[in-house]
């Protein structure tokens, strides 16, 4: 029942079984429907990214140090022409985020097209590309280092060929066992290696192999500015005053549990809970369900209803969320420092590959006089703000 909605008394007529077997009637053999049907591809020993298919080497590395970081998205122009006049379509996905851009070929990029993709990429949370046949694994990582040094993941997997340890390697086989139930689906949100001191910006993943269209395997993004416009003033603030931790140590855990190397020691960190973007100037919560362990310097219990809040905003927010399908070869690219994303299952048994490369950015922080993301896109174009007091009379649902 929707708030507010005031039902009458209902009055519930039983219907006898055989009374309604004699108005059902046949209307074909409707089992001929299998839903979602897709063609499941068969790939043998030729595999093309037999190169980039998955291992994890018993090697360790040492703790990362600190990197500087100059965002390439402040060199970008404010209007992205150098970038958007080269597109045969260009659009938005919802107001909040995600854009998709056609008729741009990411191996090819001139860099001042590469300042505006990465000052796009901070504006609109994650940015799609189709069919990027000539954005192979090298060129992926070219880009990647343009906006920063790249990040290598301490524990999950890397590509067969050497040299690419930087690379993290997204596989799911066509026996790999549906990991649904190891995961609630609040926890599968998360955006990547936040622990670390200096959490990732530009993100590439590039998909080599997975389901068709209809196949399932979508990956979702739910935008940490739009969240933050979710809050009210008072909780705006109050959040502002905070620290969250991240910590790494779970994701050592499990690893290790599955006889893998853990290669860097896990790291435990504490960042703002909401932070200031350098190049847009937006503030947005610094939040990630799937490694946020901790609210610094409250109560267990309201440290747990904090996380439990933010949670539900992340995860359950349709209006802050963009949904891909993917096809073969098709590439998003996000901002990390502002964007939650989630994988989704029940894909089986296509394989599905995929390639991911980002670099690190600044250490998170928060500079009080920043704006949000409503605040200014309102002032700027007169775009409404949302009501944000709870008033009124709600009759939504039907
Ligand atoms: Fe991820």
């Amino acid at each position: 029942m929707a708030p507010g909605l005031v039902e009458t008394a209902i009055e519930v007529t039983q219907v006898a079984t055989k009374d309604l077997k004699a108005t059902v009637k046949p209307t074909g053999n409707i089992h001929n429907y299998v839903p979602g049907r897709t063609t499941v591809k068969k790939h043998d020993e030729t595999y093309k990214y037999e190169d980039l298919r998955p291992r994890f080497p018993d090697i360790t590395w040492p703790a990362l140090t600190p990197v500087e970081y100059n965002d390439k998205g402040l060199l970008g122009d404010a209007n992205f022409k150098n970038l958007i006049s080269a597109a045969t379509d260009v659009f938005d996905y919802n107001p909040k985020v995600g854009t998709e851009i056609h008729g741009v070929d990411l191996a090819n990029l001139t860099d001042l097209q590469k300042n505006d993709l990465a000052r796009l990429i901070a504006t609109r949370g994650v940015v799609f590309f189709r069919d990027q046949k000539n954005f192979g694994v090298d060129e992926q990582r070219a880009l990647g280092k343009y906006f920063g040094e790249l990040h290598s993941h301490a524990t999950t997997a890397m590509p067969r060929r050497e040299g690419l340890e930087d690379v993290h390697v997204v596989y799911t086989g066509e026996d790999s066992p549906d990991l649904r139930a190891l995961f609630t689906p609040t926890f599968l949100w998360h955006s990547d290696v936040t622990y670390e001191e200096q959490p990732p910006s530009y993100t590439s993943l590039k998909v080599l192999s997975g389901p068709p269209r209809g196949g399932g395997g979508d990956t979702l993004w739910s935008s940490q500015y739009a969240a933050y416009d979710m809050l009210s003033p008072y909780m705006q603030k109050y959040l502002e005053s905070l620290t969250a931790i991240h910590s790494a140590d779970l994701q050592a855990q499990g690893t290790r549990e599955l006889g893998r190397t853990v290669r860097r020691e896990p790291v435990t960190t504490a960042h703002p809970l909401v932070r200031t973007h350098p190049v847009t100037g937006w503030k947005s919560l610094f939040f990630n369900p799937g490694f946020v362990t901790k609210i610094v310097g409250v109560p267990k219990t309201e440290s747990d209803a904090i996380i439990a809040l933010l949670n539900e905003i992340v995860a359950t927010s349709p209006e802050v969320q963009v949904r891909f399908q993917w096809n073969e070869g098709d590439v998003a690219f996000w901002d990390n420092r502002v964007c939650n994303h989630s994988a989704s299952y029940g894909f089986a048994p296509h394989r599905r590959h995929a390639v991911r490369v980002c670099c690190r950015a600044e250490r998170p922080y928060l500079d009080p006089e920043s704006k949000s993301q409503e605040d200014d896109l309102s002032a700027r174009y007169g775009i409404p703000k949302a009501n944000k007091d709870g008033s009124g009379i709600v009759n939504y649902n039907d």
